[in-house]
């Protein structure tokens, strides 16, 4: 496994690559890794002949008011997860990557304005911006993105498809700890009572896809009783939202014909954490 620290050696590296004939599979991360990342470098092993993972905490789509400065890092850690399983490790550092009078911004419309892109004004443009860019410099035939960040993961397909990238979106299943709280980096904010709490995001939205299995066709009542098993939590703070929304277009449902996914955001003690469910009519 080789640690790479520069644009134009990863550049070149990818460039043998493809020049050699290898397949390159990609894994983006923003690094303080665990299971739900290790899941997809796994994938990309199983069907690429080449491995490459970013570790590469992306300031551009952090808001003012965000974790950017306390999100956690532990690169040390992260290499020694990925040893054996990564062939290259791609860690730039921000002024390689933002040069002096970097302007140019990859803007997917429509499907950010809703959920997440409502809530964090410029983070779906930031997330673009990088992962084109990721893509330019390592150059993969295959993108591995769970699908806890659903609409990060439509975000990419549709860029993809926009501009023509021939890079091939591998949505993976979202893994989760025991209790049924997704993996996430910022799980390590979370005391122990609020992860205890917080488990209860995959229950509740579960629970309404039994409803929706079971019959029930609006979205609003769905959602009501959804919200109301997750207010029981002492250790809720604030919920961002809890929508049923179109696959595709991530435009809210208001009655469920097709299959739809359910999503929430909202923050248990200072971290914002998200989640969904899909359900298939
Ligand atoms: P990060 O949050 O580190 O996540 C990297 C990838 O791992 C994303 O595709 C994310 O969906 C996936 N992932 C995270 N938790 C997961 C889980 N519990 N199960 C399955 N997959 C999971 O997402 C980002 O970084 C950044 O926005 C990035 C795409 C790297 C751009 O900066």
């Amino acid at each position: 496994m080789e640690v790479i620290r520069s644009v134009k050696d990863m550049q070149h590296i990818s460039n043998r690559l493809k020049k050699e004939g290898k397949s390159i599979g990609f894994v983006p991360t923003m690094g303080y890794l665990h299971e739900g990342h290790l899941s997809l470098v796994r994938r990309a092993r199983n069907e690429n002949d080449v491995v490459v993972v970013s570790i590469f905490v992306n300031p551009i789509q952090f808001g003012p008011e965000e974790d950017y400065a306390r999100y956690p890092r532990d690169e040390k850690r992260d290499l020694s997860l990925l040893e054996g399983l990564a062939d290259f490790v791609f860690i730039p550092d921000v002024k390689d990557m933002y040069e002096e009078g970097f302007v140019t911004y990859v803007d997917v419309e429509k499907i950010t304005t809703h959920l997440c892109g409502a809530f964090r004004p410029g983070h779906f443009r930031g997330v673009a911006t990088v992962v084109l860019k990721l893509f330019n410099i390592v150059k993969p035939d295959r993108a591995y993105f769970g699908k806890k960040d659903y609409q990060q993961f439509r975000v990419i397909e549709r860029m993809c498809r926009d501009l023509n990238l021939e890079v091939e979106i591998v949505p993976c299943e979202t893994v989760r700890e025991k209790n049924g709280l997704a993996m996430s980096s910022r799980n390590v904010y979370l005391s122990k009572e609020e992860f205890e709490d917080a488990g209860i995001i995959y229950k509740a939205l579960s629970y309404g896809k039994s409803l929706i299995e079971g019959g029930e066709r609006d979205s609003k009542s769905v959602i009501s009783k959804i919200e109301n098993m997750i207010r029981e939590k002492p250790t809720l703070k604030k919920i961002d939202y809890i929508a049923i929304v179109d696959p595709m277009t991530l435009e809210d449902v208001k009655t469920i014909k097709g299959p739809v996914v359910i999503l929430f955001a909202g923050y248990f003690g200072t971290a914002r954490l998200i989640d969904n469910v899909e359900v298939m009519l």
